[in-house]
């Protein structure tokens, strides 16, 4: 009994919406705008309840008509309401699902084109094609997938699927950084005398602490001296014990220009990080100048140790944050020859 009256409303509901749209359109109602049995899932964004059941499908049509965002809609005989979807059947396949309660239809007057306006976003070319079809072209379209929830106008490549996530009218990359477009997806990378992962990027920052005051001299943000001596003084203390470190955003080079001490009794170690047991660069003395020195980590730690006799000129280097792009001079005599290097930080 409950079945057959359930099955009569169906059928008289199902008549009504076959009319509204016959009316307004002269395509037929056929089998492609309502499929029995199915549901489109996870996609509604409104319901409508009807004030009579008889009053459904109209109610249901008009709303789906007045709403640009109505891709679809389901309607649930049982509980005398309708579901607008804001997809197709065709965007998302793997949601079309069998339910006896529903009835999906697909709006057909007045759809407006995936991803042609701001308020209906696609999620990739793929479902834009798909949905549209032979109206699909290459082009600027709306996409919320590139910002997580945000609306975003960029280039699709209806050939490959690619959405050009360089051309997107909200930088994806960081204001000094250069976006390189990759199929199905992107990278950044940091302007030349920028330090960062390339979403973000910063100018470069230098801080220097010394043990010993007075040893670290001429210091700007990202470059600087350190001396062994103090400020005219010719020769480095006995029994000194001096430690910098030095830390940066980015990668640092020390370069040295005089060197000098008493041989393996005046001690320079130069280290990899924050502290002396990060991994030993090298240890110097004697009077063969060190070679540049080049950290792998953001900060490099130096300890100069010197013991109770003779003393020598010392050392002076200078310290600089290595960026991409960043230039080296090395000087290796007067008048000022030698090579230049570029570094790039990666
Ligand atoms: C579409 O509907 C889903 C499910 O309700 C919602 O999460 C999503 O934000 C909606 N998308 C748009 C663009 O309105
Ligand atoms: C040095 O850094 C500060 C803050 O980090 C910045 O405001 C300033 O512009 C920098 N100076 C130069 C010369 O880059």
């Amino acid at each position: 009994m409950a079945f057959s009256r359930t099955f009569h409303i169906t059928t008289s509901m199902i008549a009504i919406l076959c009319q509204t749209i016959h009316a307004a359109s002269p395509e037929p109602c056929g089998s492609e705008q309502s499929i029995n049995g199915m549901m489109l899932k996870g996609h509604v964004f409104q319901t409508i309840k009807a004030s009579h059941s008889a009053l459904l499908a109209l109610d249901c049509l008009t709303a789906c008509n007045n709403d640009i965002r109505c891709q679809s809609f389901n309607y649930v005989i049982s509980l005398s309401i309708c579901e607008l979807n804001n997809r197709t059947k065709e965007a998302k396949p793997d949601n079309f699902v069998p339910n006896p309660e529903r009835y999906y239809f697909k709006r057909y007057k007045g759809r407006v084109a995936l991803g042609s306006i701001p308020e209906l976003p696609a999620d990739s070319c793929w479902e834009i094609k798909v949905t549209e079809g032979e109206k699909a072209v290459s082009g600027e379209y709306w996409f919320n997938s590139i910002i997580p929830s945000k609306s975003i106008l960029a280039y699709c490549d209806m050939d490959t699927l690619d959405i050009d996530e360089c051309s997107a009218s909200k930088n994806v990359c960081d204001v000094n950084a250069v976006c390189t477009n990759t199929e199905g997806s992107y990278s950044c990378s940091c302007k030349p005398g920028f330090t960062g992962n390339g979403k973000h990027c910063s100018a470069p920052v230098v801080t220097v602490t010394s043990s010993c005051e007075d040893l670290t001299l001429e210091q700007t943000n990202i470059t600087g001296f350190i001396f062994s001596t103090l400020r005219d003084y010719y020769k480095y203390k006995n029994n000194m014990e001096c430690k910098w470190g030095v830390s940066s955003n980015t990668k640092l080079e020390l370069t040295f220009y005089t060197f000098k001490t008493e041989e393996d009794k005046d001690i320079l170690e130069i280290y990899d990080g924050s502290s002396s047991n990060s991994p030993l660069i090298g240890s110097y003395s004697g009077t063969s100048l060190p070679p540049p020195i080049t950290s792998s980590s953001h900060e490099l730690y130096i300890v100069f140790s010197t013991d109770y006799s003779d003393r020598e000129p010392g050392f002076q280097a200078s310290y600089r944050a290595i960026t991409e792009g960043s230039v080296r001079l090395r000087r290796s005599e007067i008048p000022l020859t030698g090579t230049v290097e570029i570094f790039h930080d990666d």
